[in-house]
């Protein structure tokens, strides 16, 4: 798959990754908390029912120059102590505001990283869910883990505790570029532990690369995905590397080392996507890859793929993401609720009894639509407008209306063979696939008088 050049230069502007919509600046100061309290209640009225648990540990060993994370490097016990404890009170506020009917079908941890925590800590964290909770019969239970604090025994815990899915950061395997980035090194060989997480059954892997760092060059690049692919993990992630200085300011440092072009970047991703669809990993949305017998390569089939903040998932195990800990951004079907960055401000907020909500979004029905179509688009690659103008009750040409597409820009997709688009049903082409967020763009009325700032969308 050769990706066009004069396309990549042409859509490579700042646009917005669509893992909500509408997406997470366009959120407001949260300043009515029993409006809050409200929204949270009435989503045990919406769909989906299934609970998705989101638990955020903002906390690392070492910072990685790229990081684009909410975390914080420490070693002091008290503050991990704290913001431990902490967790287990916002578990206690949240319960009674949820109907006991509801069961949980997803638990995330993410970070940060989850697994620099004893194994303690996330037993107890584990044992308070699901004393609280009913599950459904298979939940997922997922952890993103640094291969630096990963240990056999650990993960053995982890299984124990019913975890089913393990992630954790290669990033690359060319020593330069981790030494360049101020990666901390596996505890175990990459090898190792990945061999170990294999000899179970039940415990689907998946790792993560990051392309566009200092030092990545595409023979480089080809030996690392080619040793990736080799290691068979259910799926890869092979994410762009996200320049955002202005957030960021640890990443200012990685430019005096030199960044690649973005033309450099492309060519590195097109070399990954073909190396891993030549070992039969199937491309998901933007940046993820799965093997043939993974249930999102299944999902895909049957266009029934989903996602929420937590990643790509299936009709069975999507919820209404509840998110605990700092920065974690509840997702209901009617709001966006986003807790505090500030661990101290998220220790006093609970000790008080009060949710430490600091954003908030209420998304009305025009932008329920538009989520929909947007959501397809990044994970199916194939709207049917007839069938959503079915399934709420509208005309079509109400859809174009309020998502205010522009006829002309979809000629043009359709010219340049991203997209076919007849009798109402678009659908994304191989090529297409790379600009897949341009193409969600078209369809978001914020994006014709934007003035937010997004990363490239390459
Ligand atoms: C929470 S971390 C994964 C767990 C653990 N902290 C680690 O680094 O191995 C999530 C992933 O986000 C990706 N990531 C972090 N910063 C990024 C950035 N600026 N641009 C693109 N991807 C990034 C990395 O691939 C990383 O593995
Ligand atoms: S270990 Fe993960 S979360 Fe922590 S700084 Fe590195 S990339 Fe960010």
């Amino acid at each position: 798959m050769k990706i066009k050049q004069e396309l990549y230069e042409k859509y490579n502007q700042p646009t917005p990754r669509y893992t909500s919509y509408p997406p997470a600046n366009y959120f407001k100061d949260a300043d009515n908390y029993p409006e809050i309290i409200e929204a949270i209640k009435a989503s045990n009225d919406e769909n989906p029912k299934n609970i998705s648990i989101y638990i955020h540990i903002p906390f690392c060993g070492q910072l990685c120059l790229y990081c684009g994370c909410n975390t914080k490097i420490t070693s002091d016990q008290n503050v991990i102590r704290t913001y431990v404890d902490t967790i287990l009170n916002e578990i206690d506020l949240l319960k009674p505001l949820i109907d006991s009917d509801r069961k949980i079908s997803q638990i995330h941890w993410g970070g940060g990283t989850p697994n620099y925590l004893p194994i303690e800590d996330i037993q107890l964290i584990m044992n308070k869910l699901y004393s609280n909770f009913n599950t459904i019969q298979n939940p997922e239970i997922a952890m993103e883990c640094h291969p630096a604090h990963l240990t056999k025994s650990y993960t053995d815990e982890l299984v124990k505790l019913g975890f089913n899915r393990l992630s954790f950061g290669v990033q690359d395997f060319n020593d330069k570029v981790l030494e360049t980035v101020n990666r901390q090194k596996p505890l175990l060989s990459i090898e190792e532990i990945v061999k170990h997480i294999q000899s179970y059954d039940n415990l689907s892997l998946n790792l993560d690369f990051i392309y566009g760092l200092p030092y990545q060059n595409l023979n480089e690049y080809e030996k690392t995905i080619k040793k990736a692919a080799g290691l068979k993990p259910n799926r890869l992630a092979v994410f762009s590397y996200a320049h955002v200085p202005w957030v960021k300011k640890q990443q200012k440092s990685l430019e005096k080392f030199g960044l690649p072009s973005a033309k450099e970047k492309i060519d590195l991703f097109q070399k990954a996507y073909d190396i891993l669809t030549e070992h039969q990993y199937t491309p998901i949305g933007l940046d993820h890859f799965a093997d043939p017998e993974d249930v999102l390569t299944h999902s895909l089939k049957t266009k029934q793929l989903h996602r929420n903040f937590q990643g790509y998932c299936t009709l069975d195990t999507t919820g209404q993401v509840y998110a605990l800990g700092v920065s974690g951004i509840s997702q209901l079907n009617s709001a966006y609720l986003q807790n505090t960055k500030s661990i101290t401000k998220y220790v006093k907020s609970i000790n008080e009894g009060v949710f430490p909500i600091e954003k908030y979004y209420f998304v009305n029905e025009n932008e329920k639509l538009i989520r929909q179509i947007i959501e397809e688009i990044m994970c199916n690659m194939y709207v049917d407008f007839n069938k959503v103008a079915e399934t709420n009750k509208i005309d079509v040409n109400q859809i174009y209306k309020i998502t205010d597409v522009d006829f002309k820009v979809l000629d043009t997709f359709k010219d340049e063979g991203l997209i076919h688009f007849e009798n109402n049903i678009l659908e994304l082409t191989a090529q297409g696939q790379f600009f897949m967020r341009n193409i969600a763009a078209a369809f978001d009325p914020n994006m014709k008088n934007n003035t937010r700032q997004f990363s490239k969308a390459l």
